[in-house]
């Protein structure tokens, strides 16, 4: 097998529940939620309701303020072109995702939008008097990142948050790379809006994720897509209520199992020893990548999600990839992340990007010394080139 260190972009393996659940959502429960009066029926909806319940509770959130979504750029578009008007003024960073930033592009692009990017350090990180001190009097929303899905430095989003309640503007938080890990407690922000991919740290299948909307804010946001609710079936219009509002047509109930059975197994002894083990091994990963010759780590001393981005000097990333993947068996990421912006900052232009090692709560020691003892051939190999 392969070693996988690409949890960042998704999870892979699931905890063996996962895979259970949606085979038994797909064999015994894939039936049409809350459309018919049928056991089966009703018994699909009380899962539904279940992993709704589990998904509120990882945020405080209540659960009529969660819509599934089919990822975390689902549920960005959704918050993002749902609320925002023409004439609106919106605020994200360079170190957001394309998933934040071309909803956001496109509505400026067709003159719908005024938008300020703030620049992030040397690190990735955002300073919030940037983002106070952009804001105007039409600003409606401000969207971060809560981690950097490049360099894995954690985002001021208390500050943030607090300063967005104060001046009524919308708070995007998009937890993509924090969501799922123990560690990061979300009570302790004000958002608005969060956008949350199901399918990495939380576990669940590809195809899965929610985004929170407060009522504040779920009140002024319009749908994306319109259609069968199960509910309200003889008004023309799309229902005014969350979730409803968000979720037209079927959702993806195999899916749905699926992530509900991955966020129950965060909360067993299993999940609270790996996560510390895979918070210990992003470290070890780090410094021990750092020390090796030609080799540059971003954001080193700040990195905290299991997320080490790095390069070997005089060779693009790619390259450093298939000689991983062709010679080592080590499956990664390499280029720009979807984070387009915060290459120039950080340093990584001129590599194409990053060589990005995202670890999983299944990654062993083992696999981890494996990934450090490969970069230092390829580094060892690549010097003696430059020199
Ligand atoms: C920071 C960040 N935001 C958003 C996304 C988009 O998530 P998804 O792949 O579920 O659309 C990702 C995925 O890599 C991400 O890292």
């Amino acid at each position: 097998m392969p070693i996988y260190l690409d949890n960042a972009a998704t999870s892979f393996p699931k905890p063996e529940s996962v895979y259970a659940a949606i085979d038994h959502a797909n064999r015994q429960l894939a039936v049409a939620a809350g459309r018919g009066r049928y056991q089966r029926a009703n018994d699909a909806d009380r899962m539904l309701s279940l992993a709704r319940q589990a998904a509120a509770h990882l945020i405080g959130a209540e659960t009529t303020q969660i819509s599934f979504a089919f990822s975390g750029s689902d549920a960005l578009s959704t918050a993002i072109l749902g609320y925002l008007k023409p004439g609106d003024h919106a605020i994200a960073s360079a170190a957001d995702h394309t998933s934040v930033l071309r909803p956001l592009w496109h509505l400026e692009q067709n003159h719908q939008l005024e938008l300020t990017v703030v620049d992030c350090d040397e690190n990735g990180f955002i300073d919030s008097n940037e983002i106070k001190s952009a804001i105007k009097p039409n600003t409606k929303m401000v969207c971060l990142t809560h981690a950097s899905n490049v360099t894995g430095v954690i985002q001021p989003t208390e500050d943030v948050g607090e300063f967005c309640k104060a001046n009524e503007i919308a708070f995007l938080l998009d937890a993509a790379q924090t969501i799922g890990h123990l560690k990061f407690d979300f009570r302790s922000i004000d958002f608005d809006f969060l956008a949350a991919p199901g399918h990495k740290s939380l576990l669940g299948p590809l195809g899965t994720g929610f985004l929170l909307a407060t009522d504040k804010v779920a009140e002024h946001c319009d749908p994306l897509r319109f259609g069968g609710t199960g509910s309200t079936g003889n008004e023309f219009n799309q229902p005014t209520t969350c979730p409803q509002k968000f979720e037209s047509g079927n959702l993806n109930l195999p899916g749905i199992a699926g992530l509900l059975a991955g966020i129950q197994w965060l909360a067993t002894d299993e999940a609270i020893a790996n996560s510390d083990r895979t918070n210990n091994l992003t470290r070890q990963l780090a410094t021990q990548l750092s020390e090796i010759e030609h080799v540059t780590v971003y954001g080193l001393e700040h990195i905290q999600t299991p997320t080490v981005s790095f390069n070997i000097a005089g060779t693009d990333c790619q390259t450093v990839g298939m000689l991983l993947d062709s010679q080592f068996e080590i499956e990664c990421r390499t280029g720009l992340h979807c984070a387009p912006l915060i290459h120039k900052k950080i340093g990584s232009a001129e590599f194409g990007g990053t060589v990005r090692f995202s670890p999983g709560v299944f990654t062993t020691e083992d696999e981890i010394d494996q990934a450090i003892a490969a970069v230092q051939t390829i580094a060892r190999e690549m010097g003696a080139a430059i020199q």
